[in-house]
């Protein structure tokens, strides 16, 4: 690995924080709006909902929500989270699978709810009679096409097509009205044709599904799928390919459903480059000539790097598929140390815990770091603070910082 010093943003900023702070997320406000820019100039005519689980540290979601984004809520926590940074109830889409009745009943009045199941129309039917009303509702589909045009699996989300069809043919509950549907298959892709492929079956099977339903919809939500480059291997997405894709589309369907809005949720693209965490060397050893350099709170601060190295040790270097959100591919994290002067030394690292797994990087180049140096991990923004085992070991947790485009941080 060979270290580019400008590829960390924000050098001068992180060099003083770290004198104050010991470990900590930094995200950018620039980075985000920048990123925000991007999907709004890209697909034009499209609603956004930010995908809260990904990040939902309180001022990434201000930052973001300020930016017309809505909510893709993936529990009750994240509805009430979404409501309480001040969006209304027709911004936040609540769609999980397995939702309990309690969640229903306080969810009903702050979101839209998507049913994910038969079963759960059903309940949300009979709650929507007990509170003498008629809720209007989404559903959320497992499609009659997949993602890669192979056979389709079954799947513990949504419902599968020809039921979701069949069940509102039968018209069987008088307190629903279903006026959306949600398709997601697939986070992280990075192969442009897949995705605008993906896009086309999601227009065409809406089409296809009021025509036969007889319904028309308020909205049709797309799902994720937009993937950033982890790796410096990989390779962006052709995004002016796929805005105009979805543009023609969209333009289509339009037409024909003038009144109903479609949405793409996101989370990564907006909030996963945006986010470093930045951790120190402890100590530093040489145990049997090798040597460790000892960081502090890395599985259990910032879990990803490690959850690649546990697969490399598996695998080794052999090619697997991407497990999101806990494993992307390999090289997905850059570790950058704030120093930079040669020589270089082949070192691990490890991290402080009593555990011999929790190593992030091994056999790597890097200038020699004594205890107090500071090094950056990259791509932290998003499944990132949120993913880690912060109560393991009772250790401190690292603090999330968020740099304003002002250049103020705030806590
Ligand atoms: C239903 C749904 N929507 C959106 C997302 C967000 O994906 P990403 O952060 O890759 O944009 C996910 C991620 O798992 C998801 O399951």
């Amino acid at each position: 690995m060979v270290f580019d010093k400008n590829m960390i943003e924000n050098k001068d900023i992180i060099k003083k924080l770290s004198q104050q702070y010991e470990n900590f997320y930094l995200y950018d406000e620039h980075e985000i709006l920048k990123r925000i820019n991007i999907l709004k100039s890209t697909f034009s005519g499209i609603g956004f909902l930010y995908s809260v689980k990904c990040n939902p540290n309180p001022h990434v979601i201000k930052c973001i929500f300020s930016q017309g984004f809505g909510a893709d809520a993936a529990s009750l926590g994240e509805v009430l989270i979404a409501g309480e940074a001040g969006l209304p109830k027709e911004q936040i889409y609540y769609s999980a699978p397995g939702k309990t009745i309690e969640d229903i009943k306080t969810a009903i009045s702050k979101s839209v709810i998507i049913a994910d199941s038969i079963d759960e129309i059903k309940r949300i039917d009979a709650i929507s009679k007990d509170m003498d009303c008629i809720t209007e509702i989404g559903i959320r589909i497992h499609p009659d096409f997949s993602f890669y045009g192979h056979e389709i699996h079954p799947s513990k989300f949504g419902i599968d097509a020809k039921q979701a069809v069949d069940f509102i043919k039968a018209n069987q509950c008088s307190n629903i009205k279903i006026t959306g549907i949600h398709i997601h298959l697939r986070s992280q892709e990075l192969n442009t044709k897949v995705l605008g492929n993906y896009y086309q079956n999601v227009f065409d099977f809406a089409e296809r599904f009021q025509k036969t339903c007889g319904i028309e919809l308020k909205y049709l939500n797309m799902g994720s799928g937009i993937g950033i480059p982890y790796s410096p291997d990989d390779i962006s997405l052709d995004l002016d390919y796929l805005g105009s894709l979805v543009e023609k589309k969209l333009s289509e369907f339009s037409e024909k459903y003038p009144d109903a809005r479609v949405f793409i949720e996101t989370g990564r693209f907006v909030a996963g480059k945006s986010g470093v965490y930045v951790t120190r060397i402890l100590d530093r050893k040489v145990s049997q000539g090798k040597t460790y350099l000892i960081a502090q709170n890395t599985l259990n601060g910032f879990v990803r790097p490690s959850l690649e190295m546990m697969v490399k040790h598996y695998v080794h270097d052999a090619g697997i598929d991407s497990y999101e959100p806990f494993f992307t591919g390999f090289d997905s994290f850059q570790i950058y140390p704030l120093k930079d002067e040669d020589p270089y030394e082949t070192v691990t690292i490890v991290g402080n815990l009593c555990t011999g797994t929790d190593v992030i990087a091994e056999n790597i180049m890097m200038p020699h770091l004594e205890c107090g140096d500071v090094l950056v991990i990259s791509n932290a923004g998003a499944y990132a603070a949120v993913l880690s085992p912060m109560q393991f070991a009772s250790q401190k947790k690292p603090l999330e910082l968020f740099l304003k485009v002002d250049g103020k941080i705030e806590i």
